[in-house]
């Protein structure tokens, strides 16, 4: 059975710390569920790190479902969330919902994340409706950083701080199961876990969240374009990737790969009889 949706908000009640842990592709969800990661997140940040644009905002729903369906065929434990793409969930409430269950139907997700709070608490009300569990996403939402004008740190003003809050409050009303907390000031996202009755899984918003989520290539230092200073980077990745790869440049230019080893014989006396 896969981690529900009442198992995560039990966490918060007894003070279980939640991990959560994007993946984009089978093989690595395949090692995140065998560890225990109960929430994968199949996130946006698909477009930056797999698939090289600029930010989160050209991602398409045919990109996300692609991914989607990979990560829930690697796993087996862990809820899959999939996460909607710029511009799927805000035309129409009816845009949203078909889009969402197409996460759930078409690609075998769990849940679906969608960012923002009052503007689309509507929307989040008639997509649980629908059956499907929402998760919530606030303060740094990559989609907005046009209007954000970069990535920069959400609530350090009075009215941002009072903003945050009552989207929260607005999203909790509207049903969701947990709230993603982005770039958010480490008081704050405190006060809000505190303030709400449904988890908060923090990035770059400090300890005091009831969960922490990172981008797989983050913290595993694969990811080297930048690195942001909410992460912690638990390998050198891109290092041990590059000095293989080298390796295996080397190897074939001098002709020293393949060997008998990695080769397959036959009966000669076959190539023998060849015209
Ligand atoms: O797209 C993503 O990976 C995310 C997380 C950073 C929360 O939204």
């Amino acid at each position: 059975m896969r981690v529900s949706i009442n198992e995560i908000k039990e966490m918060k009640q007894k003070g279980e710390k939640i991990t959560m842990l994007t993946a984009y592709d089978y093989s690595t969800a395949k090692i995140v569920d065998e560890v225990g990661i109960p929430l994968v997140l199949v996130g946006d940040s698909l477009g930056m790190v797999v698939l090289g644009y600029e930010s989160t905002i050209p991602v398409t729903m045919a990109e996300m479902l692609h991914h989607t369906k990979t990560v829930v065929r690697g796993t087996k434990h862990a809820m899959v969330i999939g996460d909607m793409p710029f511009m799927t969930y805000h035309v129409t409430t009816e845009d949203a919902m078909r889009n969402a269950a197409r996460f759930i139907q078409e690609a075998g997700a769990q849940a679906i994340k969608l960012e923002g709070g009052v503007t689309v608490a509507e929307k989040v009300k008639r997509i649980v409706e629908c059956g499907i569990p929402v998760m919530g996403h606030l303060g740094l939402t990559p989609q907005s950083i046009l209007q954000f004008g970069g990535y920069k740190i959400q609530g350090r003003t009075p009215e941002v701080a009072q903003k945050l809050l009552e989207d929260a409050r607005a999203l909790e009303q509207a049903g969701v199961f947990a709230i993603v907390l982005e770039t958010v000031p480490a008081p704050l996202a405190a006060l809000v876990t505190q303030k709400i009755s449904v988890p908060t899984i923090g990035i770059g918003a400090g300890p005091g969240c009831d969960g922490q989520v990172q981008v797989i290539h983050d913290i595993l230092g694969w990811f080297t374009d930048f690195v942001p200073k909410h992460t912690k980077q638990y390998a050198k990745l891109h290092d041990v990737m590059s000095t293989a790869i080298a390796e295996y440049y080397k190897d074939v230019k001098a002709g020293s790969f393949p060997t008998e080893k990695q080769s397959f014989t036959m009966d000669e006396s076959i190539l023998a009889r060849l015209k």
